[in-house]
């Protein structure tokens, strides 16, 4: 029985632990705080701050186990790459420690030929100030550490007192203490996708069909699949897919984010990891992307990845921040033709918190049926 080691315990790791187990895993969930939803259904539960390289490298010594498997970017990952001489972590340290910051992996794939948007670097307002005025472009400010939007504005060309603004909003909102934000050519794309791109040790590369999705300042809110086509652009999508991937080793599921903007696919980020717009995978598909990471993982043969139906997602996200909360009307949805709720059963809510989806066959329904859900707070 291989044992894993979850760094992050969230939503997306709960159905890790759950694909995990089912394939006879024992899996050890970690997180910052007590009751994370994959503690929920995993063998055991560690809490603490994985950011701090002495707990966690006493916590991977006592836990012992076969695969080391982060699921958030907020993890010490010096201590990853020291581990990984004696340990497997998954897919790579190197692909860990590389996506960890935004500025390494765009760095990379820039060096490896893959399109970006026009990106700069600044550690100071004044920096940031000089490329934006040089840029004379409508940009996008991002911390070179959050996720999930935190911390983004977007600043029209000639804007000065709002580029001060995304300064201050970038540093306020980012982790770890080093300011330092990317300035980034905001790119009026058609659309934007997320390629599940499966890196196997006893196999090829291989893809789930491609998801596209909306986000709101920054953060997934509406995911669909088998309900577009985006024709040769997908090849050509997988091939940067593949190069990317390749470059960064190891072995297991990434989501690879792209900008589509008439014929062209501009690369925009990645994780090595479940991606949060794949869930939709769990409705649409033979196996879900946490079946397919978890088969990566244990080297086990992906035969086949099917679309069983098409379908779409939309989160529902907390609008408060409260001690407890309820999710009214999932009986409203569930009586809706193949629409399906999920609650992700975490302790408490924060604004934009994500507390749970619901799916359905098209976009139209999912967003029915989110409008149909209501939140209580107490
Ligand atoms: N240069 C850009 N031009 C246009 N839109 C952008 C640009 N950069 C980011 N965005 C928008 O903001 C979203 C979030 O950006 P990005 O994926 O870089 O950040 P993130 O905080 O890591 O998000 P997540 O963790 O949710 O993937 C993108 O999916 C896109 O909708
Ligand atoms: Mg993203």
């Amino acid at each position: 029985m291989k044992k894993i080691m979850l760094l992050g315990s969230g939503e997306l790791g709960r159905e890790l632990t759950i694909s995990l187990k089912r394939l006879g895993c024992t899996v050890v969930a970690c997180d910052r705080y007590e009751n994370a939803p994959a503690m929920q259904v995993a063998d055991q539960a560690l809490v603490f701050d994985m950011l701090d390289e002495a707990q966690l490298r006493a916590h991977v010594q006592d836990t012992d186990p076969d695969f080391v498997v982060p699921e958030i970017e907020a993890i010490n990952t010096q201590v990853l790459l020291d581990l990984e001489k004696t340990r497997t972590i998954v897919p790579s340290a190197r692909a860990v420690d590389l996506t960890m910051n935004r500025d390494r992996i765009r760095d990379r794939a820039a060096e490896i030929g893959l399109p970006t948007a026009k990106y700069t670097y600044a550690e100071s307002l004044d920096e940031l100030l000089k490329s934006y005025r040089d840029m004379k472009l409508r940009t996008v400010v991002k911390p070179v550490m959050s996720s999930s939007g935190k911390g983004q504005s977007t600043v029209e060309a000639d804007d000065e007192p709002s580029a001060q603004a995304a300064w201050h909003h970038a540093v306020e909102n980012m982790r770890g203490d080093r300011p330092k934000v990317i300035i980034e050519e905001f790119i009026d794309f058609d659309y934007e996708i997320t390629l599940l791109t499966i890196r196997q040790k006893n196999g090829e590369t291989v893809f789930c069909p491609v998801l596209r999705h909306e986000q709101v300042d920054g953060d997934f809110k509406l995911s669909e699949q088998g309900t577009f086509d985006m024709g040769a652009l997908e090849a050509k999508a997988q091939d940067m897919a593949r190069r990317i991937t390749d470059d960064l080793q190891g072995y297991g599921l990434f989501g690879v984010e792209f900008f589509v903007r008439g014929q062209e696919v501009i690369f925009s980020e990645l994780s090595p990891r479940p991606h949060d717009t794949g869930l939709l995978t769990l409705y649409t598909q033979n196996l879900s992307e946490f079946d397919l990471h978890a088969r990566a993982i244990l080297n086990l043969p992906i035969s086949d990845i099917t679309l069983l139906r098409s379908g779409a997602c939309h989160t529902i996200n907390a609008t408060q921040a409260a001690d407890s909360y309820h999710i009214e009307n999932m009986d409203k949805v569930e009586a809706m033709p193949q629409v399906e709720a999920m609650h992700f059963n975490k302790p408490t809510a924060y604004p934009n918190r994500r507390l749970g989806l619901v799916f359905a066959p098209d976009v139209a329904t999912a967003k029915l049926a989110r409008g149909k859900i209501a939140i209580t707070y107490s």
